[in-house]
């Protein structure tokens, strides 16, 4: 197991005309765990990935394994990292068996060991039976899924992987994030996506970040502590909806169906409708985050982690 620590990282891009902080003033640290890294398009998350692995050169401040800066260990500390990139690149022509292949000889990887490694790592992906199709073949999901197998091939004890349910159906999310939460027991897992229910379930520490900065660090339920109290459930007609939708941060909004009181309804879609004073009205189930109540009929709500997301981003 290891300790990494990030000291003061900051990265800026650009000339000093037009420079882009990227990654500012960034003091944190990872013990082994699966530590779930959000933050919408353009908050750094690849930027400071790129670091961690050592592709990237920070601007200022220091990156330390073990207490030991990573420039210094070289060698040494890339043996102990797996990186599944946003943009993973692979050669389409190659089957799943020979792109490991190839990818355990750029790890110098001894042949012997590759190859029952690279086993285990077919049936932990459930690929053991599509080893010898085309890479070409894949479907997106199939394609993470040979992702995580070459960033686990040298048994890496730090496995960075950026955005790797991106473009992924509800079933392939799923079935990733089963294979990722047995990861975190005994290595540094670092996940990042803006997908907030990718790392509900399986991450042990959120991190969000934004412009750059990591605002908020913490168990999902020290996340979700400053967040209680400022959820609101309500049930309104369609004019007052959108002028809450206006006027306040609204987690979730959908058609009220009758079904949601537990009455009968229909056909199951369609919006609830009110006779009132004549006119039918439809009704919108809100969720709302606000530290007041938004409207006189709003019910407090239990937070999660979406409603705490959009908090901390207000
Ligand atoms: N090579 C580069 N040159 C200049 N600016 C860059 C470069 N790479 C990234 N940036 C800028 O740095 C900021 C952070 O980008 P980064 O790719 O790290 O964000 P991200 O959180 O990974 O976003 P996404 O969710 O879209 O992948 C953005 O404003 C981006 O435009
Ligand atoms: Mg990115």
């Amino acid at each position: 197991m290891c300790r990494l620590e990030l000291v003061g990282l900051e990265k800026t891009y650009g000339s000093k005309k037009q420079e882009k902080r990227a990654v500012q003033s960034l003091t944190t640290g990872f013990t082994h765990g699966i530590y779930g890294l959000l933050g919408e398009n353009g908050a750094g998350k690849t930027t400071l990935m790129r670091m961690i692995v050592g592709i990237l050169k920070p601007t200022q401040g220091q990156i330390n394994c073990d207490g030991i800066p990573i420039e210094q260990l070289g060698g040494a500390y890339r043996n102990l990292l797996g990186y599944l990139p946003q943009d993973f690149g692979y050669y389409k022509e190659f089957s799943a068996v020979r792109f490991l292949n190839y990818i355990a000889a750029l790890k110098a990887i001894e042949p012997k060991a590759a190859k029952e490694r690279m086993e285990q790592l077919l049936e932990t992906v459930g690929l053991t039976e599509e080893r010898n199709k085309k890479l070409k073949t894949f479907s997106g999901g199939m394609l993470r899924r040979i992702g995580i197998a070459q960033a686990l091939l040298n048994e890496p004890k730090i496995l960075i992987l950026d955005e790797p349910t991106a473009g992924l159906d509800p079933r392939e999310r799923v079935r990733f994030r089963n294979i990722i939460s047995a990861l975190g027991k005994d290595r540094i897992v670092i996940l990042s996506t803006h997908i907030v229910s990718d790392v509900e379930y399986i991450a042990d520490q959120i991190m969000i970040m934004k412009h750059g900065q990591l605002i908020q660090t913490g168990t999902p339920p020290q996340i979700l502590e400053p967040v209680t109290g400022c959820v609101w459930n309500c049930v309104v007609p369609v004019k007052t909806a959108e002028e809450l939708n206006a006027a306040y941060a609204v987690s979730n909004l959908r058609n009220y169906n009758r079904n949601d009181d537990g009455n009968d309804n229909k056909n199951g879609i369609g919006a609830y409708d009110t006779v009132d004073g004549g006119n039918h009205e439809e009704h919108v189930a809100l969720r709302i985050v606000s530290k007041e109540k938004p409207h006189p009929d709003a019910v407090a709500a239990e937070p999660v982690l979406e409603d705490a997301y959009l908090y901390y981003y207000l």
